[in-house]
């Protein structure tokens, strides 16, 4: 055990401990941050520091009381920054950039990138050296700035509702916040143990070798997706193999067809109504060929690669076990809005409490457990949220897509760029940051945007953007179209054009009229 509680460490620091705990790879050393001459009882324990533990913590800490966390790694932030969103967001920042090297390679100061493939091994190997940054970073600011306690490098073991142990120690606390997240769930069919088979997580810790020409990737969500864009920009023949139509979360056909008709055009292979039913072996232990039943019959494809981007198992047995708590059909432990589970005193939150799982419900429900541990009666209510994923592109979208929204009001109006005009390619709209060559040189690879109206009451159902930089106004849109954002009110605002989104602007170009038409 190495006592932290009197060090205080910078971010370099931090740096060089977590790399050296984590080449050791072991848990007897855990980082102990407990400050002895307290002698006040824990409020809650965190049993895991990812987005859900940590949030939460920091939130009850703020609120006057005294968490502790603990976490098997030697840092805090958890997956996000370890295996999720930040390496997906290195691998789709490397998708878009590459989409617009191959599609201007030669012109202007592109290079010619045409029949050449791009490395996997040096990115994921870029992103390994980069990683322990944000980690660093987190275990600095969680303990010199929100003054959390915690015991990290150390798997913590339930023992009741008011007690863990961990690290050779027993803590206790009034109450429990479980928040060990989720997991890679794995696809069980003969040969996927093989090496050379990835999941998100073990993409990024184990890759060791160059992949070849050819990657099979499972799965229609956004892991799939998103992972499957960046290997196909790397150059790489790409064949995404999914039961279902591919994109399901995206809930407006016209976004989703584009999409997926831009992702075609840059060669990626849908195999859809179709499984991967084996995946054979060199007689090294390593992927060869794997085979897939399509509604045409049995394909074999060579490949030394497989992405599996099949969804989450969430981490909670034990609590099962120990603790009892109730849990759906998939495992996810079941809480009210106060985030209680069917356990006194045991709360839960993050993915290991199921869909969606996004950073902001992880963070939000730590928030809500943390209010309510304090004596708040907080109950969090999950209303209509904005969603994103990445393709080669950023794609953002919030409300009632146009086919929900006619099955629900019969004057629905649409706004969008480009206009319907399937024979025309060279319609250069929209045209907003980071699309500009796209739109000088390769109109149709611009983007697609869509605001859907309710026509009477003239206020906004939905909006969808593809392209680049819209996600930071949709975090504030959202709200704004929950509480019956108008198009006239839309209309008002003040764009700073040129702008991604052209939403404010196609807004004001139909405010004016007293019958709303289709732009
Ligand atoms: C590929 C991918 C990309 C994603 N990208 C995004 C994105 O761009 N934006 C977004 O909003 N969401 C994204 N997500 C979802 C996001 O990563 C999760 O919703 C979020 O990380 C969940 O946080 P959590 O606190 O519930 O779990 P985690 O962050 O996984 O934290 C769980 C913690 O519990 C610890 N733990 C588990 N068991 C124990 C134990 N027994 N003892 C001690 N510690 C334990 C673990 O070490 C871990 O630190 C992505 C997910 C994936 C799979
Ligand atoms: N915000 C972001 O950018 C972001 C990025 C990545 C992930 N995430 C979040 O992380 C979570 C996990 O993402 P995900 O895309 O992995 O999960 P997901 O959305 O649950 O999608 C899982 C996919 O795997 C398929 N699948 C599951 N089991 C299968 C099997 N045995 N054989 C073949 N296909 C199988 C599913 O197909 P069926 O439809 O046929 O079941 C589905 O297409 C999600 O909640 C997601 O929102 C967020």
């Amino acid at each position: 055990m190495v006592d932290v509680s009197h060090t205080h460490w910078s971010t370099s620091r931090w740096v060089r401990e977590i790399e050296t705990r984590l080449a050791a790879g072991d848990d007897e050393q855990p980082f102990v941050n407990i400050k002895g001459e307290d002698r006040r009882e824990f409020d809650a324990i965190f049993l895991g520091g990812g987005a859900g533990g940590r949030f939460g913590a920091a939130y009850l800490r703020a609120m006057g009381g005294r968490p502790l966390i603990i976490d098997r790694w030697p840092f805090l932030g958890g997956s996000c920054p370890h295996h999720a969103c930040v390496p997906h967001h290195v691998f789709s920042d490397a998708a878009a950039q590459l989409l617009l090297e191959r599609t201007f390679s030669g012109q202007l100061w592109f290079q010619d990138l045409n029949g050449k493939t791009v490395s996997i091994l040096d990115v994921v190997e870029m992103f390994r050296r980069g990683r322990t940054g944000p980690h660093a970073f987190m275990n600095f600011q969680s303990k010199e700035q929100l003054d959390l306690e915690f015991v990290l490098g150390a798997r913590g073991r339930i023992l009741d509702a008011h007690t863990v142990s961990a690290a050779g120690r027993t803590f206790t606390a009034k109450d429990l916040v479980l928040a060990t997240g989720a997991r890679p769930q794995a696809l069980g069919v003969a040969g996927d143990h093989l090496k050379g088979v990835f999941d998100y997580a073990s993409l990024v810790d184990d890759l060791d070798y160059e992949p070849g020409p050819t990657a099979v990737v499972v799965g229609g969500g956004k892991t799939a997706i998103e992972y499957g864009c960046f290997f196909n920009a790397t150059g790489r023949r790409t064949i995404v193999v999914s039961r279902h139509q591919p994109l399901p979360m995206i809930n407006d056909g016209e976004t989703r067809a584009y999409l997926l008709a831009r992702m075609e055009e840059q060669g990626m292979e849908f195999c859809t109504s179709a499984e991967l039913t084996a995946i054979e072996g060199d007689g090294q232990g390593r992927v060869r060929v794997v085979v897939i039943r399509t509604p045409a019959g049995e394909v074999r494809v060579a490949t030394d690669f497989v992405f599996l981007g099949l969804g989450e198992r969430p981490n909670s047995e034990e609590a099962r076990e120990v603790l009892g708590v109730d849990v759906d059909a998939g495992g996810f432990v079941e809480v009210d809005g106060r985030m209680q589970t069917s356990v006194p005193h045991v709360y839960a939150v993050g993915d290991l409490v199921g869909a969606p799982m996004e950073m902001f419900k992880a963070r939000k429900g730590g928030m809500y457990a943390a209010r309510n541990i304090m004596g708040e009666d907080a109950h969090y209510q999950l209303s209509d949220y904005p969603d994103f994923m990445h393709t080669h592109y950023e794609v953002c979208w919030l409300g009632l897509g146009e086919e929900g929204a006619r099955e629900r009001y019969r004057n629905v109006v649409v706004l969008k760029l480009p206009p319907d005009n399937p024979d025309d390619q060279a319609v250069a709209l929209p045209a907003g940051d980071r699309m500009m060559l796209y739109a000088m040189m390769k109109p149709h690879l611009s983007g697609f945007q869509k605001l859907v109206i309710d026509g009477t009451s003239r206020r906004i159902l939905g909006a969808f953007h593809v392209g680049c930089g819209a996600k930071d106004g949709f975090q504030y849109l959202a709200p704004m179209v929950r509480n019956g954002l108008t198009v006239d009110e839309f209309g008002e605002m003040d764009e700073l054009f040129l702008n991604p989104s052209y939403f404010i602007q196609l807004c004001r170009l139909r405010a004016g009229s007293k019958v709303l038409r289709d732009l």
